[in-house]
């Protein structure tokens, strides 16, 4: 009798923790369109930049911390800049918010120019997919003017031929 309580026992602790381990596995299902926004994530090279190590490693990091930005900065006449966190960009901001920052201009190297040439549900998938990755780490260090030396890690771009 005692032998058969142990059994259960040990067979409903399995059960819960097997049902633990499933929640804890099984985040947000993706949406159609967040999953095409990955997917134009992916291939127009948005990793290259917003995600640290992603260029330098051919791709290897974890999803998860995918598009949070880099502390590598980019000078260049334009000053420094960094790779913005996007998924704290978009964090409280709307679906129209983000299509109207996708269609202004930013500092280089973002290639702006590309995105603005992207179609409104392409620019909307891309914001249901940082939607879907949620907000997560730290926000990119801020632009330094030209006059200001960047202090940590920085790309030099050459000074344009004359
Ligand atoms: C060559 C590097 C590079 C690539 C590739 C790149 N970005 Fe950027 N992006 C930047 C930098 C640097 C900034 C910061 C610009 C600034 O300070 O004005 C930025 C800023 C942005 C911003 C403004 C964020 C904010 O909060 O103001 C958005 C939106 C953005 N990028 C989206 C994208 C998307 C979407 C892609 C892919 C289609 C992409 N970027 C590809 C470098 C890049």
């Amino acid at each position: 009798m005692k032998n058969v309580l142990v059994v259960a026992t040990v067979v409903i602790a399995s059960f819960v923790a097997g049902i633990a381990a499933a929640q804890q596995k099984s985040p947000q299902k993706m949406s159609t369109e967040a999953a095409r926004g990955k997917y134009l994530v992916q291939t127009a090279g948005c990793n290259d930049c917003h995600t640290a190590g992603y260029a330098s490693s051919g791709g290897k990091v974890e999803e998860k911390l995918w598009l949070i930005g880099d502390t590598l900065g980019w000078r260049g006449p334009w000053g420094t800049t960094y790779a913005s966190n996007l998924r704290l960009s978009v964090k409280d901001m709307t679906a129209d918010q983000f299509m109207a920052l996708s269609r202004s201009e930013l500092r280089a190297p973002m290639p702006w120019f590309n995105l603005r040439d992207m179609t409104d549900r392409d620019v909307k998938a891309i914001y249901a997919y940082l939607k879907y990755l949620g907000p997560a780490g730290k926000p990119a260090p801020r632009y330094l003017p030209p006059d200001q030396p960047p202090a940590g890690p920085f790309v030099q771009f050459p000074a344009p031929p004359r």
